[in-house]
């Protein structure tokens, strides 16, 4: 394949002028180099700042509803004619498997549906201002306003559409938007802002910077031309983007230790099956991935004998091949540490089941036994594809368990009695609780975000552009009435 050149785009125009500072993509499964970045400046960023505060000002403030949907509507029919394109780069540069790949592009096909769809229907309210004592004759308005200008920081593990959950609702709520992908996988998101160009969206209302997290993702949160940042990524950025944002509005998309709980009633080949895709998908590197499996004491054996089945069943290589279940993760750093903490888990009691051999930067699908909450991969977010499995006896037993983490993101309950179900699901301090589905699923038009240290805010398209809008009150005093 020849190495593409990618720059910045600011006002539609490409910034990759020879002298700029580079970096490469590589495929993190052969070091074949995808492309060539081209870095954004300071002197960039503030132009794109300003860019998309003016184009806000001077075209999507009045941009009409029908037109911002129009808009969308094309850029979904575009990607459906690109699948194949799109997928092949995300496998590329992500490593993620090709059926994977193809996978995310038909969700941000969804995510552009649904958002022309929502661009629609952005309801206001009319409020009863004679409810109060003195409020005759008044009538009160609230219509839903788009903020301005959108701060998009997108991560590496779905590179199209975690980056379309914000660029898409940003774009039908009617803001602009300075839009920073992960320098990892800016490859999609570049060909994504290039389409939408030839969907007909003006030219810099949507201004991309390619650069590194602190050369342009810190400096970004603190500009104050921007009014909001959605931000998907690690823990410890969103903290930092918390402290340092200011007065903006701000969406944090954070990690998780998913909990899936199998109770002794579960449909067992089903929920072996599930768990194994829940688990592995992308080498665990998904933000909702189950990294815990409590399983019911009586089912427990039977469970782990099949899981690990399964699990070594699992085809290791290529992720252009079709057949390819597992690929790299993301880079050689983040496979060592995965392994680091295998082994850490190892030295403190706990045992490997199956997998814990790392070679370059795959790591085989890893299931562990015999751990407890101070290990780090039950602790902390493994974002690798490491799960423990883990046997208990009563309800309030595995609830305690499950909500025994500074995360709160998404759960998966398996169990055939509908009562115990809701229970439970009402008990477990989550963002979201599937029941008889694995934690790591997903619809895009769900609200989707946790509470604790999983993050601040929804996503998923009604929910994001509730966020990206906000309301204006307008009152009317009628002084021709009596
Ligand atoms: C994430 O990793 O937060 C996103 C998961 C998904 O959209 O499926």
């Amino acid at each position: 394949m020849d190495k593409m050149l990618i720059g910045s785009i600011i006002n539609g125009e490409e910034r990759k002028e020879e002298s700029r500072n580079s970096m490469e993509v590589v495929s993190p499964y052969n070091e074949e180099t995808v492309a060539e970045l081209k870095l954004a400046t300071k002197k960039d960023l503030d132009d794109a700042v300003n860019s998309s505060f003016d184009i806000y000002h001077s075209t999507m403030k009045v941009m009409p509803a029908n037109e911002r949907a129009d808009i969308l509507r094309k850029a979904a029919d575009l990607l459906e004619e690109r699948v194949e394109d799109f997928a092949t780069i995300i496998c590329k540069e992500a490593g993620k498997p090709i059926k994977y790949s193809r996978g995310e592009v038909k969700r941000s096909i969804q995510v552009l549906r649904f958002s022309s769809e929502l661009a629609k229907n952005i309801f206001g309210e009319v409020i009863p201002m004679d409810a109060a004592v003195g409020g005759e004759n008044r009538m009160g308005l609230v219509k839903r306003i788009p903020l301005g200008v959108v701060g998009a920081i997108t991560p590496f593990n779905f590179p199209l559409n975690l980056s379309l959950h914000k660029i898409a609702p940003a774009l039908a709520a009617g803001n602009t938007i300075v839009f920073k992908p992960a320098e990892k996988t800016p490859v999609s998101a570049y060909m994504f802002v290039k389409l939408l160009e030839e969907a007909g969206l003006p030219k810099g209302v949507i201004n991309l910077l390619i650069g590194t997290g602190e050369e342009i993702g810190a400096p970004l949160v603190k500009q104050d031309k921007v009014h909001k940042i959605s931000f998907t990524g690690s823990l410890n950025v969103g903290k930092k983007i918390r402290e340092t944002a200011g007065f903006k509005k701000v969406t944090l998309e954070l990690g998780s230790n998913s909990p899936n709980i199998l109770f002794e009633d579960a449909d067992l080949g089903y929920a072996v099956k599930e768990l194994v895709k829940g688990a592995f998908a992308f080498s665990g590197q998904v933000c909702i991935s189950a990294q815990r499996i409590y399983v019911q004491r009586n089912i427990y054996d039977k469970f782990l004998e099949d899981y690990i089945n399964q699990t070594n069943a699992l085809k290791i290589g290529d992720p252009l091949n079709e057949e390819t279940d597992i690929g790299p993760m993301i880079n050689e750093e983040s496979a060592e540490r995965a392994k680091l903490w295998i082994d850490d888990a190892v030295e403190k009691g706990a045992k490997v089941e199956a997998g814990g051999d790392r070679k370059g930067t795959i790591l085989s699908p890893t299931i562990m036994t015999n751990v407890d909450e101070n290990m780090k991969i039950i602790a902390q977010e493994v974002f690798a594809p490491i799960v423990s499995v883990i046997p208990f006896d009563t309800e309030d037993e595995v609830i305690h368990y499950s909500n025994n983490s500074i995360y709160g993101l998404q759960a998966g309950v398996f169990t055939k009695d509908i009562d115990r179900a809701l229970r439970v699901a009402d008990k477990l301090e989550m963002g979201g609780v599937w029941i008889n589905e694995i934690s790591t699923y997903r619809q895009d038009n769900h609200p989707y975000g946790g509470v604790k240290q999983s993050g601040i805010g929804k996503e998923g398209v009604k929910y994001a552009i509730e966020d990206m809008t906000e309301m204006k009150f307008i009152g009317i005093k009628l002084n021709n009435q009596d």
